[in-house]
């Protein structure tokens, strides 16, 4: 019998689903037990949510092969496929919100499908930058930043190796400063 045609698949494609959303409960119940000072009880549900994220690891070879996770570009095409049908999906569901006088709702999916977008745009800039090889080198000098270590130095490219703590070239970004 073909795998992806039987109930066998549909019921690992349900089960990392309900993974996927124990994982988020586990963290918001988390959050929320260590605000009420449950901080074993945190610490708990932490732990259960890694083990959630990490059947779902499971469920998802199971449904897409052992590599599937594998190519960081493809995940990121996938981030940004991902995020476009979430936009168009929130898109319809802020209508029928509207249509049945939920405008609170419906103006919340609205600002979401904002967000979604932004998420789009910044996957898609990365996979940009993957692809032209400029994600370390610029045709501008910019200031670079180690995040492991706070090593700064303006050039074209950032460091291959941090000279200060040693970190690989993946430690580095281009400094923000937002404060
Ligand atoms: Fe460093």
């Amino acid at each position: 019998m073909e795998f992806d045609k039987s109930y066998t698949y549909k019921n690992i494609d349900e089960a990392f689903r309900a993974k996927c959303v124990s994982f988020a409960l586990y963290m918001l119940f988390g959050q929320k037990a260590r605000q009420d000072d449950w901080h074993q009880l945190a610490d708990i549900f932490a732990q259960s949510a890694k083990n959630e994220l990490e059947h779902s690891r499971i469920f998802y070879n199971i449904l897409y092969g052992e590599d599937s996770l594998s190519d960081t570009c493809e995940n990121l095409a996938r981030g940004v496929q991902m995020e476009k049908a979430a936009r168009e999906t929130y898109a319809k569901f802020s209508q029928i919100a509207k249509e049945e006088s939920f405008f609170k709702i419906s103006a919340l999916l609205e600002e979401i499908q904002n967000i979604d977008a932004a998420h789009m745009k910044r996957f898609a800039v990365i996979r940009e930058n993957m692809d032209k090889a400029n994600t370390f080198c610029r045709d501008e000098k910019q200031k670079w930043i180690c995040s492991r270590c706070g090593h700064e130095k303006t050039d074209f490219c950032s460091d291959a190796v941090c000279p200060v703590c040693g970190a690989c070239q993946g430690y580095s970004r281009i400094k923000a400063e937002n404060y």
